[in-house]
Formats: structure tokens, C-alpha cells, sequence
């Protein structure tokens, strides 16, 4: 082992960032071991030095001056643990040019200017490492990039936000009701200081692109792909999912179909029996399908100081050692390769579930079914319950209608909707949520 230590900067410190200093700090003769010399932190900027901290450092290192971290020639390595687009960018490509070699844990910056921040450290030949951008403890960026190396990856399957499982397991478990559990997941720390990203889908949406650029060689940009969260999911969805034999998951997808790129983050129904139903609370679960090895699962804690800084810190040890210079250097990603084409959202082939409001009265399922069939799709299962009474005393008594269909397109089932939503007998709400194939 070197005597010389390894000199690093922290930029944020955060949750993660805390996370990283505790590891860092708590276990400096393992990390050492791992990293063959000691790892020096020489300076760790935060926007507040004043703000007490839970994570004892020694004194003098914490700063706001992010000039004196550029100007360092003694830093090789920057953990760069800043959140957001901006100033994150500007931090990120200035460690580039001061010939420093980041850790970052940021996915809305990669997902959004990794074009732009691999191409900019390939030219100054440097390296970035990432494995805490997507499923924070989950070592799945390595999974993809090297350890799958010999298959073409046709399938990914993921629970990619924590924050979104936790508050479905809630509601499926104890019929709590969503605003009360999106309440707690924020206390618990799990969702962003603005939880709008975790529960609308674009969370996991940026971290899908991140996974399909590696596994697919295609940059898809966030907007290009249906994304739907689950803030609009209401519990007796919840209920008659699991009475079919299923759980709703926001599911994030990327497949091949015949040389397309199939891609969507949804609530979607997934067979009780499966791991990706069985992934509860804040877990992530990715579940990866190759042409040699078969599925694979792999799942843990998706978020949090500890789990997320796991990550960081194993990119860290290896850049110490060297590894992550090689893989940087080598993998085939966010190279201009021919892109592949995305699979039209219109074409995409799903079941689903329906739920319709209806009013109790004779040729009403005749007419939904109808106009079903008119659009071939067929029906699998259906589920009404009798009616007690009227809601409005004299007014239609109106019945929940659950419908599972066969397989069809998603236009076809757009298509079918438009004409569902003219019938008077169907009152609000109207739900469709696909099914996992
Ligand atoms: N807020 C994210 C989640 C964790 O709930 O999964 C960081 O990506």
C-alpha cells in the first residue's frame, strides 16, 4: 500500500454527501485497503459553512470557496454531490477543465448534458463515474456496463423511485390514502426536497435513460417516451388490482421490439407472483433480461445517505485503483452509434385494466363491449358489483365496471377511449392502466 494519500474534495454536502464523509471518515482503514493508499478529504465545499453538521470533520476543511478546489493541483478526485442542472453543469465541466476526475451523483445532469459532460471529459482525458445517479445503492450501472458485457441487454424491467413504491406499498397494504403517505415519504426522507419529480414519473423516466443509453447505445431524451406517475392512483384501483392477482408498480420500461426501442414509465399491473411486485417500501428493483444469461433481479435500497454514498465511495476506490479510467474509457456509451428508432407509443402492445363508472341499466356493457370490439380488443375478465343506491336521490344508480383486457395496442385502446368517453352511461373516473407483459 502507498504511503501518499489520495486527495479529494467533496462539492455538497447533502444527504449523500454526508453519507460519503461518514464512510469516509468512520471507515478510513477499510477504504484505504480497498483503494491501496489513504484517502485524504482536502476540502469540502458547502453553500452554508455556518450550518451544523451530523458527521464530525476535521476543522478547516469545510468551505464555500469553490475556486480554491479548480485551483488545487494536490486534488486528484472530486465527489461532485450537487443536485439540479445549474450551477451543477458548470461545476461539473470547470472539474473537467481543472483536470480533476468527478464522481457525481447527479441524474438529472447526466440525463439531461451527458453528451455534453462525457464528450468534454473524453477530450481533456479525463473520467466521470456515476454508479449513485440510478438506484443509489444498487450496483446496476456496473451490472449493465461490465458484467453483462457479453450479452445484448433486450429488456429492462425497473422500480426506479423509491419514493413512488413506498407510497403504493401504503396504499395497497393499508388502504392509506396517497396525500397521507407522499406526507410521510418526505419526512422519511426518501423523496426530493420537491417530491413533483418522484410521484409524476420523471424521476425514474431520467434514470431509464440513463440505463437504456448504456444498455442500447440510444439517447432517448425524457420527453420522447410516455411518462405518467402515480399521483393521480386512487386506492379501490389499488383494491381490485390485487383482487385480479396483481400490484400496481410505476414501472419504468425500455425493450427491444424487432430493432424499436419500446420505453414508458407507468402505473402498471405486474402478476403478484413476480419479483417486481414482491419489491415493497422504498426498494428499487431492476430487472435486466439478456441474451445469454437470461433475467436477472437485482434490488436494494434505491435512495438514502448510506446506500447512495455506497456507491460513491466504490466509484471513488475505483479510481483510485484505476478501474474506472478503463471502463470510462472503453465502454461503448453516449457514443454517436446509429440510434434506434423508438417504437411509436401508438404501437405499443399492452393488456389493460379499465375501470368505468356506469350507470345500472340494460345495453350498458353491450355498448362498451361493442365499442371495444370495434377496435379488437378483446375482453378477458370482467367485474361488477351490485349497487346499493343512487348517489343523488332520484338520479341513475351508477355501478363500478372493471374491465381486464386481451392484448392490444395502445392506439387502438386510445382510439376506443375517445369513443368510451362519449357514452353517456359512463360517468367519471375512467381509468386505464396497462398490465406488464
Ligand atoms: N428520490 C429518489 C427516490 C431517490 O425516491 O427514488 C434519488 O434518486
Amino acid at each position: 500500500m502507498q504511503d501518499v494519500p489520495l486527495r479529494v474534495a467533496l462539492i455538497g454536502m447533502g444527504t449523500v454527501g454526508t453519507g460519503v464523509a461518514r464512510i469516509l471518515t468512520d471507515q478510513a482503514e477499510r477504504i484505504a485497503r480497498r483503494a491501496g493508499r489513504p484517502i485524504e478529504i482536502r476540502r469540502v465545499v458547502v453553500q452554508h459553512v455556518e450550518k451544523s453538521r451530523s458527521v464530525a470533520l476535521p476543522n478547516g476543511l469545510i468551505t464555500d470557496d469553490l475556486e480554491a478546489v479548480y485551483a488545487d493541483k494536490d486534488i486528484d478526485i472530486v465527489l461532485h454531490l450537487v443536485g439540479g442542472l445549474e450551477p451543477a453543469r458548470t461545476i461539473m465541466l470547470r472539474l473537467l477543465e481543472s483536470g480533476k476526475d468527478v464522481v457525481t451523483a447527479n441524474k438529472a445532469l447526466l440525463c439531461e448534458h451527458g453528451d455534453e459532460v462525457f464528450r468534454r471529459a473524453r477530450e481533456l482525458g479525463r473520467t466521470v463515474a456515476y454508479e449513485a445517479a440510478v438506484a443509489g445503492g444498487i450496483p446496476i450501472i456496473a451490472a449493465i456496463g461490465q458484467s453483462m458485457a457479453a450479452n445484448q441487454i433486450t429488456s429492462i424491467q425497473a422500480i426506479i423511485n423509491g419514493t413512488s413504491n413506498f407510497i403504493l406499498t401504503e396504499m395497497h397494504e393499508k388502504a392509506r390514502p396517497y396525500a397521507d403517505v407522499l406526507a410521510e415519504a418526505q419526512r422519511l426522507g426518501y423523496a426530493e426536497a420537491d417530491p413533483t419529480m418522484d410521484v409524476d414519473g420523471t424521476d425514474a423516466a431520467q434514470k431509464l435513460v440513463l440505463l437504456s443509453q448504456l444498455a442500447f447505445g440510444t439517447k432517448v431524451p425524457v420527453t420522447a417516451f410516455q411518462r405518467t406517475g402515480i399521483d393521480k392512483l386512487e386506492l379501490p384501483d389499488l383494491r381490485n388490482a390485487t383482487e385480479f392477482g396483481y400490484r400496481v408498480k410505476l414501472l419504468a420500461t425500455a425493450r427491444l421490439i424487432q430493432g424499436q426501442l419500446e420505453m414508458h414509465v407507468q402505473p402498471t399491473l405486474v402478476k403478484a407472483n413476480q419479483p417486481l411486485a414482491k419489491t415493497s417500501g422504498a426498494f428499487n428493483m431492476v430487472e435486466l433480461t439478456g441474451d445469454a444469461v437470461g433475467r436477472l433481479w437485482y434490488s436494494g435500497a434505491g435512495a438514502g445517505e448510506m446506500p447512495t454514498a455506497s456507491a460513491v465511495v466504490a466509484d471513488l476506490i475505483d479510481m483510485a485503483v484505476g478501474r474506472a479510467q478503463l471502463t470510462f474509457s472503453r465502454l461503448d456509451i453516449w457514443r454517436e452509434h446509429a440510434p434506434l428508432p423508438l417504437l411509436p407509443a401508438t404501437e405499443v402492445r399492452r393488456r389493460f385494466y379499465l375501470r368505468f363508472n356506469v350507470e345500472d341499466r340494460p345495453h350498458v356493457l353491450a355498448d362498451i363491449a361493442d365499442i371495444l370490439g370495434r377496435h379488437n380488443i378483446s375482453i378477458a375478465s370482467v367485474i361488477q358489483k351490485e349497487a346499493e343506491s343512487a348517489a343523488i336521490p332520484g338520479g341513475p344508480v351508477t355501478v363500478p365496471l372493471v374491465i381486464m383486457t386481451h392484448e392490444s395496442t395502445e392506439g387502438a385502446m386510445r382510439d376506443a377511449d375517445a369513443e368510451l368517453e362519449r357514452l353517456k352511461s359512463i360517468r367519471p373516473p375512467r381509468v386505464r392502466i396497462p398490465v406488464a407483459s
